[in-house]
């Protein structure tokens, strides 16, 4: 008898001993923040560009609030350069690295770096210019790793217009012709975010009623310095026919304050500006009134949505193709609030 309870007794503890074990087990498979030992392979189009600095400033640091070592996150700077970036990549893959979060230097190279990274077999999430439809189609028919993480550049475009809408037209046109002559400043031209910032912003006024004349449009690829020369040689060639200031993203919108101050302008008295983004300097801007209103370009929620979808690519989940995010507009009544959450 004595014998048949100890032997139970001993089979108790056995059972319980394994259930522990499984639990332990189940728990560090499962891996909630048990990324230590993975590799992260990160290739950003230009390390120059403003925005894209903060983006992979907030991406590192959420990676490794998540529990990936600062080690194991190797950020590449593509130089601008194609070759250059899809260098970089198969030198990820020739590394071995547990996923790629790629923001293309080309969008148009999308289907090359699938194939190339598909091939390897490793997960790949692209950021901020995002693939043609087709390209995400794709993806989706093949029922690949990849995906994109980022937001509609239409609505930017079309919060930018507003902005400006939303003053009136007695207050924009302040040569009382009826219409609102303005300046467009692009980025990369080959970046949906140009081409769609520019074509809503526009659309968003004539949408409001507002009749519309261009009187010039250029190219000044997201750069500040390029902005500024841009605006100073619109302001040179017309003048006080100028009412209205698009740049496609702040960096620009910068570089076209300085070119305003120069030629003795002011903006909210005899020109408007807005701009992309809300960086820091710009929401100052914004509120101290030396722009009129920019668009809150998320990089947190995008950073956030991108290292999460790495997470799951990692943990064998499954991923939409299009991970989406909403721009805010930035107006003197809200500039604050979002400085407050910037900082
Ligand atoms: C845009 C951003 C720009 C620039 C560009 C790079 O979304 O507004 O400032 O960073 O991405 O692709």
């Amino acid at each position: 008898m004595k014998k048949r309870i100890i032997s139970l007794l001993m089979a108790t503890l056995m059972v319980a001993t394994l259930l522990i074990g499984c639990g332990e087990n189940s728990s560090s498979n499962s891996g909630s923040g048990d990324y230590a030992d993975k590799k992260v392979g990160i290739c950003i189009y230009q390390f120059s560009d403003n925005f894209m600095t903060l983006y992979r400033t907030e991406l590192e640091a959420y990676l490794i609030s998540l529990g990936f070592k600062k080690e194991n996150i190797v950020i590449q700077d593509g130089a601008n350069d194609q070759a250059t970036q899809t260098q970089q990549i198969q030198n990820f893959i020739a590394d071995g690295v547990d996923v790629l979060i790629v923001n293309l230097v080309n969008s148009s190279s999308a289907a090359t770096i699938t194939d190339i990274v598909v091939a390897a077999n490793i997960p790949l999430v692209y950021i901020n210019r995002e693939p043609s439809e087709d390209e995400e189609n794709r993806w989706k028919e093949n029922n690949w790793n990849v995906c994109y993480v980022g937001c509609d550049a239409r609505q930017s475009g079309t919060m930018q217009g507003e902005i400006i809408a939303d003053l009136g037209l007695d207050k924009v046109d302040l040569n009382g012709d009826g219409k609102i002559q303005y300046i467009m400043v692009e980025g990369d031209p080959e970046n949906i975010d140009a081409q769609y910032r520019t074509e809503f912003s526009v659309k968003a006024l004539v949408d409001a009623g507002f009749e519309v004349d261009e009187l010039d449009d250029q190219v000044g690829n997201w750069d500040q310095v390029q902005g500024q020369t841009i605006v100073a040689n619109a302001l040179a060639a017309y003048g006080e026919k100028i009412e209205v200031v698009f740049c496609n993203n702040d960096a620009m919108a910068l570089g076209a304050i300085q070119a305003i101050e120069a030629a003795g302008r002011t903006v909210g008295t005899d020109i408007f500006l807005v701009g992309v983004d809300a960086l820091v300097e710009a929401c100052e801007d914004v509120l101290s009134g030396k722009m009129t209103g920019t668009v809150f370009n998320d990089h947190i929620a995008q950073a956030h949505g991108a290292a999460d979808c790495a997470v799951k690519f990692i943990k064998g989940e499954k991923v939409d193709v299009y991970v989406g995010c909403d721009y805010k507009k930035v107006t003197p009544d809200n500039a604050q609030e979002i400085l407050d959450a910037l900082k």
